[in-house]
């Protein structure tokens, strides 16, 4: 079933909490000099425009980017990811939203690699077309190509499965974003099937997963799913901007499981949250958590799959 596009939510409340804790996995990756790579299994368009086409129909982007759009007291983290929004914004109006294809292209440098899956026939095509718009802009002012080469690949295609072929990446160091739409039940499924076999594929990569929080089963555990899978330990983040309304529409509540996280994620993400919730809630049911929790150690008994030990956990909430 392919009849999710992207564009509706465009820049809203969930993309925000994706695309700045991607952010800052990147920017972890990057502080050594030895290149790495990016893969997103389902990456969408790359770029949409707010104010036009889909993105404009429920104008979703009010709930996420829009109010952060002009805020003077962000904290740095989020600053950063609210400046990239801005780059691609010359003019100061806020017309366009970077995917995650866009939001790793313009961290990343030339020696790291971006791999890209995207199943929709009409997403592909846009995506090309957008990398093919970047690369000649990109030209145009005398910097390096970034479609051309080997820095950037496009595939049309299942993104669980092709990671597959794609791990370990030749310098070892990576990061793999698995953002599917879960309008099929079996998302969730293949989301934990995936992770599973790629930490065994790749076990020090870093594994980022955004899941929304709904009252269906499947989603409230696949993070608990996640947290079983061996590794270097967890993070999950949650952000909720309000509670369910009485016609039960729309999408409130989402989150991002980090496995293998970098160190400096939490204290990151302590100082964010709160701030998220206090820009982007809309009443009282606006919270977050974060938890965080430790793994089978990498190394020991690897593919076996066993229970974590009880570690403490944070879980944090506010409003
Ligand atoms: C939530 S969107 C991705 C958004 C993007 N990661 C971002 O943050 O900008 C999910 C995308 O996955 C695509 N898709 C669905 N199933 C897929 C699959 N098995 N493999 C690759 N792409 C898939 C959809 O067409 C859609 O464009």
């Amino acid at each position: 079933m392919l009849s999710y596009r992207h564009g509706f939510h465009a820049g809203n409340h969930a993309d925000v909490l994706k695309h700045f804790v991607t952010i800052q996995l990147l920017n972890y990756l990057g502080q050594k000099d030895a290149a790495y790579t990016y893969i997103d299994t389902h990456s969408g368009a790359g770029l949409y425009a707010l104010d036009a086409g889909y993105a404009s129909k429920n104008a979703e982007y009010e709930t996420g980017i829009a109010p952060l759009w002009d805020r003077k007291d962000l904290p740095p983290a989020l600053a950063e990811y609210v400046n990239l929004v801005k780059e691609l914004n010359p003019s100061g109006k806020m017309r366009y939203y970077p995917g995650s294809p866009y939001c790793a292209d313009k961290i990343m440098r030339e020696q790291d690699r971006l791999r890209l899956f995207e199943l929709h026939p009409s997403e592909i095509k846009i995506l090309s077309e957008n990398f093919r718009k970047l690369d000649a802009h990109a030209a145009a002012q005398g910097h390096r190509p970034t479609t051309r080469g080997k820095r950037v690949i496009i595939t049309a295609g299942d993104g669980f499965e092709g990671l597959k072929a794609l791990l370990p990446p030749p310098s070892r160091r990576g990061m793999v974003l698995i953002d599917p739409p879960y309008e099929v039940k079996d998302d969730y499924r293949r989301v934990k099937e995936t992770v599973q076999d790629a930490a065994l594929r790749f076990p020090t990569g870093v594994y980022a997963v955004w899941y929304p929080i709904l009252q269906r089963m499947e989603s409230k555990q696949l993070p608990e799913r996640l947290k079983r899978i061996p590794g270097n330990g967890w993070l999950n983040v949650s952000l909720t901007i309000g509670g369910v309304t009485p016609d039960g529409f729309g999408l409130h509540s989402s989150g991002m499981f980090i496995l293998n996280p970098p160190w400096t994620l939490e204290a990151t993400l302590r100082e964010v949250m709160p701030y998220l919730v206090s820009v982007l809630g809309k009443d009282a049911a606006a919270t977050f958590t974060l938890e965080s929790g430790e793994t089978q150690v990498i190394g020991k008994g690897r593919g076996k799959p066993v229970s974590p030990p009880r570690t403490p956990v944070v879980r944090t909430r506010t409003r």
